[in-house]
């Protein structure tokens, strides 16, 4: 199988398209990104993307009067670039109906908690408040509502004794960076299909969709 064109939507650093792109590296792994788009034209991580050899681009959603508008933008570039796959990562734009209609079921997002709890900002120190002994990352499908959609993958990571939410994050954000590439790997070789709202597998995943990491991972 051809290998997915994939674009990476970012908003900030990118430390999880860094991942990305790295694994994309790898001779087998079965999509590559075609270019990575930011809405933010000072986000850390075009900066990044170009330093490792990719494409960038910008679509300023303050360049446009309506969301319909810059949505459409994004749907050009992204079709310009013959886009099969989407991978959202830190892009902090609610997307509509419509872009997740347009794309459906070939966009997917990351999101730092183990859904469907603390969907939102600030899920670390919501996670510590809620006393959880688990927190963790999810690889979800987009759809309309924030931080919801299929789940295609997560990954947990033990919440310790003393943690603030920033030690808890740094342990939360590893996790993101190998639970990515995985989920990515099995929507590219189209081990994941959706059905009636929940991803089914194929019979044998090449990654397990459910990870634990130690903590020394
Ligand atoms: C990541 O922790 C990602 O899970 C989160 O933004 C961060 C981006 O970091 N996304 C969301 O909260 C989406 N609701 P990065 O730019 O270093 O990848």
């Amino acid at each position: 199988m051809a290998r997915r064109r994939t674009a990476i939507l970012i908003s900030g650093r990118g430390t999880n398209m860094t991942a990305l792109i790295a694994a994309s590296m790898e001779p087998d792994y079965p999509a590559e990104i075609s270019l990575v788009l930011s809405n933010r034209p000072e986000a850390p991580g075009l900066k990044r993307a170009s330093d490792m050899g990719l494409a960038t681009d910008v679509v300023d959603h303050k360049a446009f009067d309506t969301k319909p508008d810059f949505e459409a933008a994004l749907t050009a570039r992204l079709e310009a670039a013959g886009t099969d796959l989407i991978c959202l990562a830190g892009f902090m734009r609610l997307v509509s109906e419509e872009f997740v209609d347009r794309w459906h079921d070939r966009l997917i997002n990351i999101h730092p908690s183990l859904l469907p709890a603390f969907t939102g900002l600030n899920t670390h120190a919501r996670a510590l408040d809620a006393g959880v002994k688990l927190h963790g990352c999810t690889v979800h499908y987009v759809r309309a509502a924030m931080d919801n959609g299929p789940i295609i993958a997560q990954a947990a990571v033990p919440v310790l004794p003393g943690d603030t939410a920033d030690a808890l994050g740094e342990r939360v954000l590893a996790a993101e960076h190998q639970l990515y590439p995985r989920a990515l790997a099995l929507v590219a070789r189209e081990e994941v299909r959706v059905v009636d709202e929940l991803v089914r597998f194929s019979e044998a995943p090449s990654e397990p969709p459910g990870m634990l990491m130690s903590l020394g991972d």
